[in-house]
């Protein structure tokens, strides 16, 4: 089985985006979502998609869901259903499930981990991120950043496993 991996970054009341954009801008968040997942698989709906400023992702094999048999997106972006996506994954492949918040909705019941941004600030927000059931998931590691001239927000970045049966930690 691929390992499928939901990043995203949220606020205090786990808000992830506003009128279609992401809720502020973090310089060194974006470094590192661009670090983990380059090389990669990326999933995205197709809101998130037509949110991005630079489309496909660079180095990244770029995903997009949709309902739509007619949608276009870009050349070499594949467009598709969950299943077909499930499918179409390969054993040593990590996926990053990149939002939205309907794209997170579906894929936490199957994910094996979650990295998460968490913003130290509440913002107005239209999309939220599912709740992380502290009985399913164990945080790992947490990397602290101060906000500072380039960042307008404190966050931490947070690593999150999934308890096995045992409420043992699954590595
Ligand atoms: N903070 C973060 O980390 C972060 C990350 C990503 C996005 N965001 C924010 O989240 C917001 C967008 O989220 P959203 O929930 O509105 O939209 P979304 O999840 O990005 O996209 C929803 C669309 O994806 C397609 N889709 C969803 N599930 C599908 C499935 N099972 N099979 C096939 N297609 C499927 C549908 O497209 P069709 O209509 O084409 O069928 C649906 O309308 C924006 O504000 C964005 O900035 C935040």
């Amino acid at each position: 089985m691929a390992e499928l991996i939901l990043i995203a970054a949220i606020d205090q009341n786990n808000g992830l985006g506003y009128k279609n954009h992401l809720l502020c801008h973090l310089h060194d968040d974006l470094k590192n979502f661009k670090r983990l997942t380059s090389g990669h698989t990326v999933v995205m709906g197709h809101k998130t998609w037509d949110s991005l400023s630079v489309k496909p992702l660079p180095n990244r094999k770029n995903i997009v869901l949709s309902r739509q048999s007619n949608a276009t997106f870009a050349a070499g972006v594949a467009s598709m259903s969950v299943n077909d996506l499930l499918a179409s994954c390969s054993e040593d492949e990590k996926v990053f499930i990149m939002g939205g918040a309907e794209v997170y909705k579906q894929f936490i019941a199957i994910a094996d981990r979650l990295i998460i941004t968490h913003i130290q600030h509440s913002f107005i927000a239209d999309v939220f991120f599912p709740e992380i059931d502290e009985e399913k998931w164990i945080k790992i590691k947490e990397t602290k950043h101060p906000n500072d001239e380039r960042h307008a927000y404190a966050f931490n970045i947070c690593e999150y496993v999934r308890r096995n049966q045992n409420n043992k930690i699954s590595l």
